[in-house]
């Protein structure tokens, strides 16, 4: 799968997108993650990319042309499943979506800007836009960073135990068990008897019945 990632402040997404199982994935060939600077497509001087708003209200608005012309060559090298937009207005992401994401080859990822973007990229080369949740962060590489993270790890291979991607939280509606490891007694507290018994039926039945009281009781919305 191919993520192309495109920001006005491509050092903000270095670091996340290349350490631990991302960075795993794409040494494997599972992923491919390319971060694109727009001010690098813009036919404007300096390396403009955002001007005043019409209407005269405050902060800088991303402008239209340096967006469609990276965009445009990017679907001229390839087809794309999906162009997400990020933005506290767009519809909540879940894992639901991740798991749908993660079965495209290409998608890009536009960060927003934090007064906004030309509202003509929305209407004309956007077909999907996400919110991370309803809370509004400065710009949104972070959230390209939290849906890059999460579609990748649950490629086949990702992870190296791949069974564990299908027992995380949320993958079947319930929240993930307690999980304890050595020693099984620290400071008289003490591993629940059943997970150290290596009856799995018994440990197995414990996990699912967790499971389903931690969903209960943090997150009934979820049953
Ligand atoms: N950009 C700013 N806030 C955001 C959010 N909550 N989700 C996605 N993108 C954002």
């Amino acid at each position: 799968m191919r993520i192309d990632i495109l920001t006005v402040v491509p050092d903000l997404l270095t670091s996340p997108l290349n350490e631990s199982i991302l960075r795993r994935a794409q040494e494997k060939g599972l992923a491919e993650i390319v971060v694109h600077n727009i001010r690098d497509h813009t036919p404007y001087k300096h390396g403009q990319v955002d001007d005043y708003p019409f209407g005269g209200e405050a902060g800088m608005v991303m402008m239209v042309e340096p967006v469609y012309r990276l965009i445009e060559k990017l679907k001229s090298e390839r087809h794309y499943d999906e162009i997400i937009f990020t933005s506290p207005d767009g519809v909540q992401y879940n894992q639901r979506e991740a798991n749908r994401l993660s079965l495209m080859k290409n998608i890009i990822i536009l960060c927003g800007h934090y007064k906004g973007i030309d509202y003509r990229i929305r209407e004309h080369l956007i077909t999907r836009e996400i919110s991370i949740g309803d809370y509004v962060l400065t710009g949104g590489e972070l959230a390209a960073c939290v849906i890059a993270d999460s579609v990748v790890r649950i490629i086949p291979g990702a992870i190296g135990d791949e069974a564990s991607a299908l027992t995380d939280c949320f993958q079947d509606n319930l929240l993930a068990p307690p999980v304890y490891t050595r020693p099984s007694e620290f400071n008289g507290w003490k591993v629940p008897d059943v997970l150290l018994s290596g009856n799995f039926a018994e440990i197995e039945k414990w996990q699912e019945e967790q499971a389903y009281e931690r969903t209960k009781t943090l997150r009934p919305d979820l049953l």
